[in-house]
């Protein structure tokens, strides 16, 4: 058996530690290499019980570092990457840019000139389905449909992909992105939809609905997201985008409606506040591609994946109360202080 020597960036967030969680429980052909940078999204509380794997070590640092990624990959001999380091909130991205195209951008482009200079078999880009823009009431992003990102941090998005995908036509670096739609699932920061709506919830705080609450979103349970990235990181043909979705559209304030259902709330606790500058009003993927070529296929289904991630949420307060009791309140009030006195 040989042993992958492989980069993964950004394994303390939410999806790279439930990647890491879950490969190395199953495989112990991977030797993992886990660079990460532990901004205030990064928690090693994520990853107890890889922290003792001898297939796993971690580092702390930044992917923007020249030296730093260079060491690396000599001192491990790393063949592979998977990049799932970045700034990954949108509302950050719009009180301020800059990090967004430090992290997603430069330090991408550090990741692939490191990766060909040590001559890498594979760098899967972790990317997102909100480069494509936003959809009208109809259709499906499909990887043949022009980028068009709104945002600050889908624009970095966007961008790093373009680099990923230029590295592989200029140099033949092998190089595979995938572009996921709205992931949910334990360990996801309290700033985004799911567990900021749940955990509000539970401390009877109102419920901050951007615009109208009619934006659709396509969720899909983060164990499945990361079954597609295995799949593509072993299977998937360099050069080549596959676009990861579950088709469950929702709007946002039927999530929010099912969220206090489930924990017997009430819906006095919603308020419809200022929207979201450049507000995307849709997404939605056709992952055909990856079900025909790859085999990959959602197995989740919404209604208990998000019972389950409720009930993560609802065992493991310890986790999330430390986070909200520190760095996380300076950003809430930022983002919502203003919103909630306007309406
Ligand atoms: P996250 O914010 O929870 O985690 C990001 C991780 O990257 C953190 O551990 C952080 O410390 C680390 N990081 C940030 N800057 C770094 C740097 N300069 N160097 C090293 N590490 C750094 O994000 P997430 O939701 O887990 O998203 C992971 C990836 O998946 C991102 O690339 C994101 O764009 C993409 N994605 C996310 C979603 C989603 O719904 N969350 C959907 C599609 C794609
Ligand atoms: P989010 O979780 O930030 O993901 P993204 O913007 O990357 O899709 O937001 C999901 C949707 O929920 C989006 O339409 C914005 C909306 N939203 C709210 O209405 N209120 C909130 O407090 C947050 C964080 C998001």
């Amino acid at each position: 058996m040989t042993t992958k020597n492989i980069l993964v960036t950004g394994g303390a967030g939410f999806i790279g530690s439930n990647f890491i969680n879950h490969i190395l429980s199953k495989r112990d052909d991977y030797f993992i290499v886990n660079l990460d940078k532990l901004t205030y999204a990064g928690n090693l509380e994520n990853l107890k019980t890889v922290e003792k794997n001898k297939n796993y070590k971690f580092i702390k640092g930044d992917i923007a570092n020249n030296e730093l990624v260079d060491y690396l990959f000599k001192r491990f001999n790393l063949k592979f990457v998977i990049n799932f380091a970045a700034e990954s909130h949108v509302d950050r991205s719009i009180l301020g840019s800059e990090i967004f195209y430090r992290t997603n951008v430069i330090g991408t482009t550090v990741l692939l000139e490191a990766a060909r200079r040590y001559q890498v078999e594979k760098f899967v880009q972790i990317s997102t389905d909100e480069v494509y823009g936003s959809l009208g009431p109809t259709g499906l992003f499909t990887e043949q449909t022009p980028l068009s990102p709104n945002s600050p941090y889908s624009s970095s998005k966007a961008s790093a992909d373009m680099a990923a995908l230029s590295f592989y036509h200029t140099y033949g670096l092998p190089v595979v992105v995938t572009r996921c739609s709205n992931n949910y699932g334990p360990l996801q920061f309290p700033e985004k939809l799911i567990p900021l709506m749940i955990i509000n919830s539970l401390n009877g705080k109102k419920l901050p609905v951007y615009g109208d609450g009619l934006n659709v979103r396509d969720w899909i349970y983060v164990i499945d997201h990361n079954k597609a990235v295995e799949l593509v990181f072993e299977n998937g043909k360099t050069g080549e985008v596959y676009n990861i979705g579950a088709s469950r559209e929702m709007k946002n304030i039927e999530i929010i409606k099912l969220i206090l259902k489930k924990l017997g709330k009430g819906e006095e606790l919603i308020e419809y506040v200022k929207d979201r500058p450049g507000h995307d009003r849709r997404y939605a993927i056709d992952s055909s591609k990856i079900k025909n070529e790859l085999g990959w296929k959602p197995s989740f289904n919404f209604e208990n994946a998000i019972g389950d991630t409720i009930d993560w949420y609802l065992q493991n307060k310890n986790w999330w109360e430390r986070i909200i009791s520190g760095e996380y309140q300076k950003y809430y009030y930022a983002q919502y202080s203003e919103r909630f006195n306007q309406n």
